[in-house]
């Protein structure tokens, strides 16, 4: 019943300060379907009562994995600044899932390398007592990989002063793209539309395609999850309810595991557009790629 009343307080969210105010008062609540909707729910409230309130559930909630997760997927845009209301919580952060997810934060942190929020882990850890967390959250957030991906970039730049061939480019499309991505009826639709992407020009195509963590969507994590059976599934997650869980992958393919059955579920923090694309792209490739996806109507 509780479990509906948050879910059915999204629809007015926006116009009742009250409502709100209950929500923030539930983060005790006893039930862990509760407190697991509400994680969710309050990912949609704006402002730093929510993120106090999403850190008040995580800090009750150390062993519950599926929590964790539930706050980590709706924590876009603060988790810096949950990491800070969690590293400040030194009960939190002396218990081994707490420092676990610490990690994961400050990690979520460096891919998403939004500055308001870096700014709150550096400003955290500048003081912070721990020195092992402090010194793995900022080999975390240094983000030595977004840095390689940056340089890659950059070694492609003069691709957008080369010439492509469109029909190669169609054909480049369908080899690497066409398992996600769906454009004049050729490839797996995932939900990821390119038919307006010329619109923001040949430069986002080409460090989306090099660079596809540097801004991802919750949606496009790619998932672990392994089942009681020793089974292993990944995908982004397309459908939840409260028994069952769906994920699903390049060429449409997808699963659906009950939760009963999952024994371990945790996102790798990184889109499931792979990274390394440019090893199958030459520059001449990709030129060809970006004179595809600019000339589709
Ligand atoms: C395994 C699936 C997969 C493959 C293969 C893939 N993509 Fe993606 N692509 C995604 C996902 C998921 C997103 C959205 C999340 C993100 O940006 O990482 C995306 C996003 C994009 C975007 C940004 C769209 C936007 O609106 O911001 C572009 C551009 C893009 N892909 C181009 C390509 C090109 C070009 C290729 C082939 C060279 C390719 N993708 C291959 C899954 C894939």
């Amino acid at each position: 019943m509780r479990e509906h009343a948050v879910l059915l307080s999204e629809k007015v969210l926006d116009g009742s300060p009250a409502v709100r105010e209950k929500l923030y008062a539930m983060t005790g609540d006893k039930d862990m379907r509760v407190r697991y909707q509400l994680a969710f729910t309050l990912g949609k409230i704006p402002g730093p009562r929510a993120t106090a309130a999403m850190g008040a559930i995580i800090a009750r909630n150390v062993n519950y994995g599926w929590i964790r997760l539930a706050v980590l997927s709706s924590s876009l845009g603060r988790t810096g600044e949950l990491f800070a209301i969690l590293a400040d919580d030194r009960k939190y952060r002396s218990t081994d899932d707490g420092r676990k997810f610490l990690e994961q934060l400050a990690e979520q942190t460096g891919l998403q390398n939004r500055k308001d929020q870096v700014a709150e882990v550096l400003k955290m850890l500048n003081t912070f007592p721990d020195k092992e967390i402090s010194k793995k959250a900022a080999e975390l957030l240094g983000g030595v990989k977004l840095a390689r991906r940056e340089e890659i970039v950059a070694a492609y730049n003069d691709v957008l002063d080369m010439k492509g061939d469109r029909d190669r480019g169609k054909a480049v499309f369908k080899k690497e793209c066409s398992t996600c991505h769906m454009l004049e009826n050729v490839g797996f639709d995932l939900g990821l539309p390119l038919g307006s992407i010329k619109n923001r020009g040949p430069e986002t195509i080409l460090i989306s395609t090099l660079d596809p963590n540097r801004e991802v969507q919750p949606q496009y994590l790619n998932y672990v999850c392994v089942t009681d059976d020793g089974l292993s599934v990944t995908g982004m997650i397309a459908a939840e309810s409260a028994t069952s869980i769906t994920l699903t992958r390049a060429e449409g393919e997808s699963d659906t595991v009950l939760r009963t059955n999952i024994d371990e579920l945790a996102n790798s923090g990184m889109s499931i557009m792979p990274e390394g694309l440019e090893k199958q792209l030459s520059k001449n490739d990709m030129a060809d790629l970006i004179e595809y996806l600019m000339s589709v109507q």
